[in-house]
């Protein structure tokens, strides 16, 4: 599922669709350059979880979990991180079964600790509208949640 972002507001929004829908367990792994709108999907994210605090980059505490939301929500920036042992040392499967988990610089880190999981593609282009492709693994998301979490 492709769709057009043109501003950071619409790009929360989508964010938020996602955690509407969430439920304990679900896996959110998050790509694109720096500055393509990772962080501002993961505050959708947390503000569709019912979140109240702050979601704000985390790179440099790497894992933050807030827990005054619906589920607990576990926000990860593995830009930092070295590889597959370091996302192993976070320990992140011990909450993820209880959580929704959203990796920033997730992709080819993280898919192998769920079965399924939701990737979020994004790709700044020149016009600065984010190209976003939804990508669904496993038996979790249908057809038709992308369209509704794309807005379509
Ligand atoms: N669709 C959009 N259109 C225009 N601006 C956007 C859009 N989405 C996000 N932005 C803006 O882009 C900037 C960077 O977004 P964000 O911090 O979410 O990127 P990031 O992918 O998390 O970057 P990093 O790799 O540094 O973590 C923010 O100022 C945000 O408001
Ligand atoms: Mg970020």
């Amino acid at each position: 599922m492709r769709v057009a972002i043109a501003s950071a507001e619409a790009m929360r929004e989508l964010g938020r669709r996602i955690g509407d829908r969430s439920r304990a367990g679900d896996l959110v792994v998050l790509t694109g350059l720096l500055g393509a709108g990772k962080t501002v999907v993961a505050q959708g994210i947390g503000a569709g979880l019912g979140v109240a605090g702050p979601v704000t980059s985390p790179t440099f505490v790497i894992a933050r979990v807030h827990r005054d939301g619906r589920l607990p929500f576990v926000h990860v920036d593995a830009y930092r991180l070295g590889g597959i042992d370091e996302v192993d040392d976070l320990d992140l499967d011990t909450e993820l079964a209880e959580s929704v988990t959203a990796v920033e610089w997730g992709g080819g880190l993280v898919e192998r600790l769920s079965d399924a999981h939701l990737r979020v593609d994004l790709d700044r282009r020149d016009d600065d509208v984010r190209d976003v492709v939804l990508t669904a693994t496993g038996e979790r998301w249908t057809r038709d949640d992308l369209a509704v979490i794309a807005g379509s």
